[in-house]
């Protein structure tokens, strides 16, 4: 099974499609259609809207019905559920969260909401960490992928990362902790490809189709403006999940380079010496 992660589009009302995030959002669909693999399941790990407005989400609906893949989305901190669940009819919210689960035969996608209004970071609360436990708990040996906007571990950019010691990240990870089904959790928000090990299983964050987060580990002072970069000027990209015989394995893709070898005769001698068949 093949699942594409996109991330925090951040599409915004009124955007031309020259060289804003629409276009962004539209040349990683297209990279998806065109793809050499069928890709059976869309992802969207939340920051869909820049500003919540119901005119993005319109504008996300039209590209994703040209598509026609099946898709999945979850809040970020930027979206308007409401607004989000008025345009997109079944998405159905729960005490006000968009928390749900979607089976595979073989797999399962738990999506999470970890937003709060008017927060930037994340956020789960008691009644959320309820749900999951007992979802997680439903199919205890049923493989088990966890989509949701925030990373609940410090990346390390400070602006961005979330505390280790943050109430929700810590309530969260107990629950990982305590079932042993999650084969991984995929997340966005950072803009970035993030790899990292977590509570017995791995996490990933995407990168962005909107432009990607600098990466500056020194501290940071609110109250001191210093004049580092905060966000880059670089490609759109995705990331790819496959699941196969038991195993996750995760590709990030840049989009926009261009092939440089062609399996062509000139090189057909590179792929039977590379092939290696026992
Ligand atoms: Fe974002
Ligand atoms: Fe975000």
């Amino acid at each position: 099974m093949l699942i594409a992660q996109i991330t925090d589009l951040h599409l915004t009302p009124g955007e031309t499609s020259s060289c804003q995030n629409i276009d962004r959002l539209r040349r990683v669909l297209k990279h998806i259609k065109d793809s050499p693999h069928v890709i059976d399941a869309i992802l969207i790990t939340g920051d869909l809207s820049e500003g919540g407005h119901p005119a993005s989400y319109k504008a996300l609906k039209t590209e994703l019905t040209l598509l026609g893949i099946p898709y999945y989305l979850a809040m970020g901190n930027h979206d308007n559920a409401a607004n989000l669940a008025a345009c997109f009819p079944y998405v159905k919210l729960a005490d006000g969260f968009l928390n749900y689960s979607i089976n595979f035969p073989d797999l399962r996608f738990i999506i999470l909401d970890t937003t709060l209004s008017g927060r930037h970071g994340g956020a789960f609360c008691e009644n959320r960490a309820d749900w999951l436990d007992k979802e997680l708990g439903k199919e205890s040996s049923k493989p088990t992928l966890i989509a949701m906007h925030h990373p609940p571990a410090d990346i390390g950019i400070e602006w961005m990362t979330t505390r280790e010691d943050s109430p929700w990240a810590k309530r969260f990870k107990t629950i990982i902790q305590q079932h042993k089904n999650v084969v991984h959790i995929m997340c966005g928000h950072i803009h970035r490809s993030i790899f990292l090990s977590y509570a017995g299983t791995t996490l990933s964050v995407a990168g962005a189709v909107a432009p990607q987060v600098s990466l500056d580990f020194s501290a940071i002072d609110p109250n001191k403006v210093d004049g580092r970069a905060l966000v880059e000027d670089s490609p759109p990209s995705y990331t790819l999940h496959h699941w196969k015989s038991g195993q996750l394995t995760t590709h990030h893709v840049d989009i926009g380079a261009a092939p440089l070898i062609y399996y062509d005769a000139a090189h057909a001698d590179v792929i039977k010496r590379t092939l290696d068949r026992d």
